[in-house]
């Protein structure tokens, strides 16, 4: 890749930030007994807390905003964010939420018991504490190159298909679905290969298993599997996306990431099977099924950022970023968890 990448795109609005002084930072810093989470945002210069929800969004998104349709029920909206997620995942249902954790939620209270057992490459903290909640047990299978931080391999968010296959073997009568989350956000944020996908897949469905994906950074997944995985080269991210897609049988997306909104989520599902129970859920805890957690507003700023999120050159330059950072942090000595 090239040394240095411009952004793709022009700022049009600045937010000035309170420039601050050493001293003060370590007061605060010692005040908050080093914990981040309790300071107050304005007292930090350069926040690296999350990018989930805290980024810029786009004129489009602004613009669709206007455009939102608050009618409670049947909004102009939902149907536009519904066609914009059918297109790019090929699934039928779209349940929207708050954020990802309400989808999580929704989706595991319909579809799991106490006493079950769901895989995935890592659990995000979240996702573990819905499954915990109900006494489901939530088992991380990652691939041990994905708990090496020092170590390069290009996919350290694969699960381990061994030790997936073990488990079917030994307790498939307790595992609802499986799952696998895109990239690996708990393990670092690696991505998953296709192959990957593939066979975890095809390993479920061998033991009657549906597949759930976690797709948070669906679009940087594809991206990856672009840049490092043979034969993908030269085909549009949007199309490796339908691939990872066409493996599964269900997704839950926390749309602060590679949706490019401020707050959203959603449930998507292949078919009908969970689905009367998952609106019976989505109605008592986020609302009705055509606003789920979310104004009519906000289903416009997704159905656009999901569009855009999915744009190559802004991806590429995403990812050539960290890598520079990486790159100075090297060159400074400064340690860090590497990301490949
Ligand atoms: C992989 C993954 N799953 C789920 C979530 C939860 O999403 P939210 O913060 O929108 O509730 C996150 C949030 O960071 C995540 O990274």
């Amino acid at each position: 890749m090239p040394k240095t990448l411009i952004e793709p795109f022009r700022i049009k609005s600045v937010e000035p930030i309170r420039m601050t002084a050493r001293e003060e930072r370590v007061r605060l810093l010692e005040e908050a007994k080093l914990n981040v989470f309790k300071l107050r945002a304005e007292d930090v210069l350069i926040d690296w807390l999350t990018d989930s929800g805290t980024g810029a969004m786009s004129s489009r998104q602004w613009g669709a905003i206007m455009e939102g349709d608050e009618s409670y029920a049947g909004a102009r909206s939902f149907y536009r964010l519904e066609a914009t997620i059918r297109k790019i995942t090929g699934m039928l249902h779209v349940v929207p939420t708050h954020q990802g954790r309400a989808a999580e939620k929704v989706l595991f209270t319909a579809t799991c018991k106490s006493g079950d057992i769901v895989p995935n490459n890592c659990h995000f903290d979240t996702t573990r504490a819905n499954l915990e909640y109900l006494g489901v047990e939530a088992v991380d299978l990652v691939i041990p190159e994905g708990l090496q931080p020092s170590l390069v391999h290009p996919f350290k968010g694969d699960i381990d298909l061994a030790r997936a296959e073990a488990l079917l073997k030994s307790a498939g009568d307790r595992i609802p679905f499986g799952m696998l989350t895109v990239t690996n956000n708990t393990g670092g944020g690696q991505p998953v290969s296709m192959a990957n996908i593939r066979a975890y897949s095809k390993l479920l469905k061998q033991y009657g298993k549906p597949l759930v994906l976690d797709i948070c950074r669906f679009a940087e997944n594809a991206m990856f599997i672009k840049m490092r995985e043979p034969g993908y080269a030269n085909t549009p991210v949007a199309d490796i996306a339908a691939e990872m897609f066409s493996y599964a049988d269900g997704a839950t997306m926390s749309a602060k990431k590679d949706g490019m909104v401020n707050i959203g989520g959603f449930i998507v599902l292949r078919d009908d099977c969970w689905i009367d129970a998952i609106r019976n859920n989505l109605i008592m805890m986020e609302g009705f099924p055509t606003y789920g957690g979310l104004a009519g507003r906000d289903l416009e700023a997704l159905a656009v950022g999901l569009e855009e999120g999915l744009d190559e050159d802004y991806l590429r330059y995403r990812l050539r970023t960290a890598e520079y950072l990486g790159e100075k942090l090297d060159a400074a000595g400064v340690g860090y968890v590497k990301p490949t």
